[in-house]
């Protein structure tokens, strides 16, 4: 039996190459190893305010980004989460057995919530319940995500215990899977921070769509420090963001790249580097073209993907509310 993979993005803001290195490119490379499901998670994008139109697009903009970085939705499945209507109920009755003070623990919500205080939305606090219900809803074994999802999967893990422990063996216990290099790529413009999507930092982030002359213009601006060395130091996180980028798209060994730069400077670094990035994203770029010309051709495998594994969900669902004594 092969084991079953879950994981999910959001369909906002724009995909960059923190959500590619840290979690699509793994998906894709593992995909036939494992049953692998990835969702567009339409639900957790809600958790902010959006625009229909826009939240819309993105939806399938994204997944057409997971099929044009080679998700293969002959071997994997590819949903929309809101097609699945298991998802909303499993994540209300999760909520339940939720303790208030686990939640209260979860650092995303922190500093997501930082700046909207009082009027940010009881959806955003209440996230890691619906991302559970994703999780334990295809009785899933690994969970691959960046660094930052880490604490999700853990609280996940714990949901899924306790009700174990209170109803009988219902949910699999599934385990979170970080990389060891890439989990957390740092913004260009500021390597203290995680490349993130957000609209207002788009300078530290490459996004998988963005041109070669706006990757060459992002790197060649990109914040390192005094020194002149190019050595792979995690004390200098700047120039190490950058080798952690070139690394993982040549796959050259470190020794190979120090090497290489051995009495250059940042701006070769650089310079090399924007043309690494231009050429590695290339054909996802071409194949985005290609499948966007055909939308309906998107859309029909999203409904596909859903209708594929809803009685998964729904399954695990009567189990769930036959042990609690619903309906
Ligand atoms: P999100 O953009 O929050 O929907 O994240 C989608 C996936 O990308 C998750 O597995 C995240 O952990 C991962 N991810 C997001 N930002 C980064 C980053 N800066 N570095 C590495 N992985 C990331
Ligand atoms: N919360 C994840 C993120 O922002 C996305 C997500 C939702 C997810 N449900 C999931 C990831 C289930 C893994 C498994 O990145």
């Amino acid at each position: 039996m092969k084991k079953r993979v879950f994981s999910g993005i959001q369909p906002t803001g724009n995909i960059h190459i923190g959500n590619y290195l840290g979690a699509i490119r793994r998906w894709v490379a593992t995909q036939a190893e494992f049953e692998s499901i990835f969702c567009v998670v339409d639900l957790h994008a809600i958790t902010i305010p959006q625009d229909p139109k826009v939240l819309k697009a993105k939806t399938r903009e994204v997944a057409g980004l997971l099929l044009a970085a080679g998700i293969d939705p002959e071997v994997s499945t590819l949903f929309v989460q809101s097609h699945i209507s298991a998802h909303a109920e499993l994540a209300w009755i999760l909520n339940c057995f939720i303790p208030v003070g686990w939640m209260r623990r979860m650092t995303q919500f922190k500093e997501k919530s930082e700046k909207q205080k009082d009027e940010v939305s009881t959806g955003l606090f209440d996230y890691p319940a619906l991302m559970a219900a994703d999780i334990l809803l295809y009785n899933t074994d690994v969970v691959p995500v960046g660094e930052d999802q880490k604490q999700h999967v853990e609280l996940t893990r714990d949901v899924a215990q306790r009700f174990n422990s209170i109803y009988g063996e219902t949910f699999r216990i599934p385990e979170a899977e970080i990389p060891q290099t890439g989990a957390r790529i740092m913004a260009l413009d500021d390597p203290t921070q995680k490349m993130s999507k957000s609209e207002e930092d788009r300078g530290g982030t490459i996004c998988l769509l963005d041109s070669p002359d706006e990757i060459r213009a992002k790197i060649m601006k990109a914040t390192t420090d005094s020194l002149r060395e190019v050595r792979f130091d995690e004390g200098r996180p700047g120039i190490y963001n950058l080798l952690v980028i070139y690394e993982l798209f040549t796959g050259q060994p470190r020794e190979e790249i120090e090497a290489r730069f051995e009495g250059k400077g940042y701006a070769d670094l650089k310079r090399e580097l924007a043309e690494v990035v231009i050429e590695g994203l290339a054909p996802l770029q071409a194949r985005y073209r290609e499948l966007t010309a055909d939308p309906a051709h998107i859309d029909s495998l999203l409904t596909q993907g859903a209708d594929r594994i809803r009685p998964i969900a729904e399954k695990t669902l009567s189990l769930v509310k036959e042990r609690i004594g619903l309906g």
